[in-house]
């Protein structure tokens, strides 16, 4: 079992670095960690610690994060906000980009692919033939590489594509095998994955119309989380909207956002 002091010690190095707020979690990371330092033959976690800490390759930070972070999502998730992103965001958008033709949209914890599929689904929908003359990619980042993996390789079972309306099954599916579904190569060049830590400056050149950042907040306290908003209202354009997690809350006394409802907000329009 972990120490107290372990635990402290990982949890400090995660939360500093990646904004993940283990601070209760001991049971669980314990869990998680257990067979694989004892595999490794680390003998104990502060041993193990200092190794991750000496790694230049960093692939053992790497393993460490597909250990830590919860990639639990699935299709249709929240589906509601995918309609309002249709009716409403949507038409504002293309409206506004009207000129260059590219939509800019992030999916900022993406996790294993079935959010930024689901985007880039609607925004198929919702261009039709039009969207050959528009980019419309969809960037879609997430901390765990092993979420990203599967993600890219698109991969789903029956069970994951249930609920989802067969129109779409039928055009961004194809059946690879028993009861498995693989994402079309069309959808996927709609897709842009990327591994990114929302804790580190964020790389973009230009703003974006919608950010997606739903269900990942939770895991972070609430400098962490102020911080992280400051920059989302910063790299939106003017009237961009930004989507969270339905059982989640921004602070509007610290980010001037306008709320359109509980878990869909906006930036002013310039
Ligand atoms: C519970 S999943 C949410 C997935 C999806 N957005 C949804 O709502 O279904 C949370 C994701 O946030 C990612 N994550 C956690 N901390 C992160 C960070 N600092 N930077 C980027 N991604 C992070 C995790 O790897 C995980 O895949």
């Amino acid at each position: 079992m972990i120490t107290d002091e372990e635990f402290l010690r990982i949890a400090t190095y995660v939360k500093q670095r990646y904004g993940i707020d283990l601070g209760q979690k001991k049971v669980i990371m314990n869990g998680r960690l257990e067979n694989y330092v004892k595999a490794g033959g680390w003998g104990n976690y502060n041993s193990f610690m200092d190794a991750v800490e000496k790694d230049k390759s960093g692939s053992l930070e790497k393993d460490l994060l597909n250990m830590l972070t919860t990639n639990y999502t699935y299709f249709m998730r929240e589906f509601e906000h995918f309609e309002f992103f249709k009716n409403q965001v949507l038409p504002w958008a293309r409206r506004r980009a009207e000129k260059t033709k590219d939509l800019r949209i992030w999916c900022g914890a993406a996790s294993t692919g079935e959010e930024p599929y689901m985007i880039a689904m609607v925004i198929r929908d919702f261009f039709g033939l039009d969207h050959q003359s528009w980019d419309t990619k969809v960037l879609a980042t997430d901390l765990s590489t092993r979420a990203l993996q599967q993600a890219k390789a698109g991969v789903y079972n029956e069970e994951q594509l249930k609920n989802m309306p067969e129109q779409w099954k039928r055009h961004f599916f194809k059946k690879t095998g028993q009861g498995t579904f693989t994402v079309t190569d069309e959808l996927k060049d709609e897709v842009l994955f990327r591994q990114f830590n929302l804790m580190s400056p964020f790389p973009f050149k230009k703003k974006m119309h919608t950010i997606f950042l739903r269900n990942v907040m939770i895991y972070f306290d609430g400098a962490t989380k102020h911080e992280l908003l400051r920059k989302v209202y910063d790299f939106l354009e003017p009237g961009g909207y930004l989507f969270i997690g339905m059982t989640e809350t921004v602070d509007r006394n610290q980010v001037p956002f306008q709320m359109i409802q509980p878990s869909i907000f906006r930036k002013k329009e310039g």
